[in-house]
């Protein structure tokens, strides 16, 4: 199968831990901060794949036997999306910066791992590998037309080089005021 929609899931679930880890290790505001723009890119689009295509698919698929299962994952969704918002007007030197991004890093693994550990194997079960094969072609379609980077995912490469430039940046004397510099 080209397009599996549990790995493609699995996928960007990595890729989110990738960025928690870097969050829990690198230290400086700036670093804060672009870290959670990317959180914030990459966790808007994975939900709204997840609740424009796969989640309907699953309940299709699961019948009412999945219902509970997917109205906590929509509920879990919501309450990462009232967290992002409010790290949106959030100063990454205010303490409750990084009281709301822990918030979020526990709400955001404990989604991760009921998907992985129930939902994905009982749509696995629950689906046939001609639809689930269907299934994962609209969602890498879906993700192609709404990656705002041309690449198909993060390069942990790339941030890693971003975070490093931004950090030379911040050394250097303000040639000019940044949008969002603070003062
Ligand atoms: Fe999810």
């Amino acid at each position: 199968m080209k397009n599996d929609p549990k790995e493609l899931i699995q996928n960007d679930h990595r890729i989110v831990e990738k960025l928690f880890g870097q969050y829990e290790t690198k230290g400086s505001d700036e670093d804060r901060r672009f870290i959670l723009d990317e959180l914030t890119r990459e966790l808007s689009t994975h939900t709204e794949m997840e609740e424009t295509i796969a989640y309907p698919a699953f309940r299709e698929a699961l019948g009412t036997a999945g219902n509970e299962l997917l109205e906590e994952a929509y509920r879990e969704h919501q309450e990462v999306k009232t967290i992002l918002e409010e790290l949106a007007t959030r100063d990454p030197r205010e303490p409750e910066f990084d009281a709301k991004m822990k918030l979020l890093m526990e709400q955001v693994r404990h989604h991760v791992k009921e998907e992985e550990d129930e939902m994905l194997l009982e749509v696995e079960r629950a689906m046939s590998e001609e639809k689930r094969s269907e299934l994962g072609d609209r969602m890498m379609e879906f993700k192609e037309s709404n990656q705002p980077m041309s690449d198909d995912t993060i390069d942990m490469n790339e941030v890693d080089e971003q975070l490093d430039d931004e950090r030379e940046r911040s050394k250097m004397p303000p040639v000019e005021k940044e949008e969002g510099h603070m003062t």
